[in-house]
């Protein structure tokens, strides 16, 4: 059979990752891998499961199996409230949405807001994911300009002036894949350029959480709450696989993000979200995440001495205080994608920056690397490895 002819028009802007074809090389046997995303195993508090899952059956019993609104566990979404209110996000457990983790909220947000043409900003670089959900509903994207302080507030400015921008998408908190973060100045001007334009957007923080040094920047959300839709997850401090992402929008937006996902997953997996209930009420999440901090910390210290020590001259990289994320700019000229190859057969991974930009013509001499899923030593020997096949490039 022609299976071809059977894909709708909107399947054939799905592309498949290329990250996703890169983290399969890398996890191959033996290859050190600085490509991916994934919060480390040892983070994961496997060792409190079988009291969560007991205290979970005990409490609610069957209820924890059944069918669900689609708004989300009452108790998770109560238990939130605090936990949201800590970072400088006033809600009340109704305004919660929990959704199949942040990522099923990019789509959602998609399907309810984007038509075909409609201009969406993200940032250059961007997630690779949000544009992955976002494609399927044809956007026209434009590019905000960045620096090392992050979204450049001028170039949003200019981007909202031009046209009608349905939606803005950023990740300001240690970004994926810059871990940079927006100072709270550049904060107060975005939100103020959001207000006057009335344009909203979409502010993704699933790092904030993982702050190593310095002090927490308030989310945009704090600043334009009517003109933000705010999305976090548990995935950095409970655990991925549970897929709990965690939404709070304004209440019209919340509403039709709740029709959507209903022709999608009815409801997040009722069992995972009892869990995490219990993960925030019972204070496991407290103790569990300076755990996280403690593992990630030196990781991410070695990542950046290594760098100081071996990168070749003309070769920077930001110095982001949390997340899990360090990028590294070479020279004009320097073509990420070959030394990427380069260093495969050394046995080390990295994902090289273009494919985080909308036009994959930018960004050829960047690269991402991941310091949270390898040890320090690993991490010192891989820089190593990755600026000795640099120096010979150049
Ligand atoms: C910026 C950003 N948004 C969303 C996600 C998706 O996270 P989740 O596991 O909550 O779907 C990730 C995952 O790495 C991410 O980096």
């Amino acid at each position: 059979m022609d299976y071809q002819q059977l894909l709708a028009d909107r399947t054939r802007l799905m592309e498949a990752s290329v990250i996703r074809e890169i983290l399969k090389v890398a996890s191959s046997p033996g290859m050190i891998s600085l490509a991916g995303g994934l919060p480390a195993a040892e983070s994961f508090p496997l060792e409190i499961m079988e009291e969560l899952m007991g205290a979970v059956l005990g409490k609610y019993g069957s209820k924890a199996l059944q069918y669900d609104a689609s708004e989300g566990w009452g108790p998770l979404r109560e238990a939130l409230v605090p936990h949201l209110a800590a970072r400088g996000v006033t809600t009340t457990a109704d305004g919660v949405l929990i959704m199949s983790g942040s990522q099923s909220l990019l789509d959602g947000i998609g399907k309810i807001l984007i038509s075909p043409g409609d201009y969406v900003a993200v940032e250059a670089p961007t997630y690779l994911g949000a544009l992955q959900a976002f494609n399927p509903y044809e956007p026209h994207y434009l590019e905000i300009e960045t620096d090392d302080g992050g979204l450049i507030p001028e170039s949003l400015e200019r981007v909202l002036s031009g046209q009608r921008v349905k939606l803005v998408y950023l990740v300001p908190t240690f970004q994926n894949p810059t871990g940079r973060t927006l100072s709270l100045a550049r904060r107060k001007q975005v939100a103020d350029i959001l207000k006057r334009h009335d344009t909203l957007l979409l502010e993704d923080d699933p790092y904030s959480d993982l702050r190593y040094s310095g002090e927490r920047v308030p989310p945009i959300k704090s600043l334009a709450p009517e003109h933000v839709v705010y999305s976090t997850t548990l995935s950095k401090t409970f655990a991925p696989g549970l897929r709990i992402g965690v939404c709070i929008a304004p209440e019209f937006i919340q509403r039709w993000l709740v029709t959507a996902r209903q022709g999608v997953d009815l409801h997040t997996n009722t069992l995972a979200q009892a869990l995490a209930a219990e993960y925030l009420t019972g204070g496991y999440l407290d103790r569990q995440l300076p755990r996280i901090i403690e593992l990630y910390a030196p990781r991410q210290l070695a990542m950046l001495d290594a760098l100081e020590r071996h990168m070749p001259e003309d070769f920077t990289w930001s110095h982001p205080e949390g997340g899990m994320f360090v990028w590294v700019e070479g020279p004009k000229g320097f073509d990420a994608v070959e030394l990427q190859r380069r260093v495969l057969e050394h046995g080390v991974a990295f994902v090289p920056g273009r494919y985080f930009y909308v036009n994959e013509e930018e960004g050829a001499a960047t690269l991402r690397m991941n310091f949270t899923a390898a040890d320090a030593a690993t991490i010192e020997h891989a820089v190593g490895v990755i600026a000795d096949v640099m120096a010979e490039m150049l």
